[in-house]
């Protein structure tokens, strides 16, 4: 069986990470989405909640599962016997940085990456900008799964009282 990982922290998920996963679920036998602990990063969304939406917004997809993983990548993926990495590219300025971890990566395990190019629509999106368009009031329908908004909104809201 093909296994793959998709990354990330998903803090919440976009419709660009879920454009690369259910590219990802066709080009694989089993795609796990991993989501990264990352204790030091300040997230909007706490881990279960990370991964409550995306266990609802991958639902449609048999092949697809949600894991959490904290440390090494590459310790993920051979614990779990997964040969590939799935990495969405937005931008050549995406690849530089892409690069250096995927190499980085094959030197430590035998994990292939392998980059998908991001739909054109979806090539300026961001958790990080949806975050801060939708903390300003913006309109960010389109960008993230009907699912999300509510939440977004309400801890935007949260954030605000
Ligand atoms: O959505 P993000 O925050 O851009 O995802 C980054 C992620 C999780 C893919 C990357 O930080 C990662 O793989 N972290 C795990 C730690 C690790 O393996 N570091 C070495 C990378 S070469």
């Amino acid at each position: 069986m093909r296994r793959a990982v998709c990354p990330g922290s998903f803090d919440p998920v976009t419709n660009g990470h879920l454009d690369i996963v259910s590219r990802a679920a066709v080009l694989f036998d089993e795609v796990t989405v991993a989501v990264m602990v990352n204790k030091s990063k300040r997230n909007m969304f706490d881990l279960e909640e990370r991964m409550d939406m995306l266990r609802v917004v991958v639902s449609d997809f048999a092949n697809v599962k949600i894991e959490s993983f904290d440390g090494l990548l590459v310790d993920f993926c051979t614990t779990h016997d997964i040969t590939a990495i799935v990495k969405g590219l937005r931008a050549v300025s995406d690849f530089d940085y892409e690069l250096q971890m995927a190499q980085m990566n094959r030197s430590l395990a035998p994990v292939e990456t392998v980059f998908v190019p991001t739909s054109p629509e979806y090539s300026f999106l961001a958790s990080s900008l949806v975050k801060e368009v939708a903390s300003y009031g913006g309109d960010v329908s389109g960008l993230v799964p009907e699912h999300v908004l509510p939440l977004l909104a309400e801890r935007v809201r949260g954030r605000r009282d």
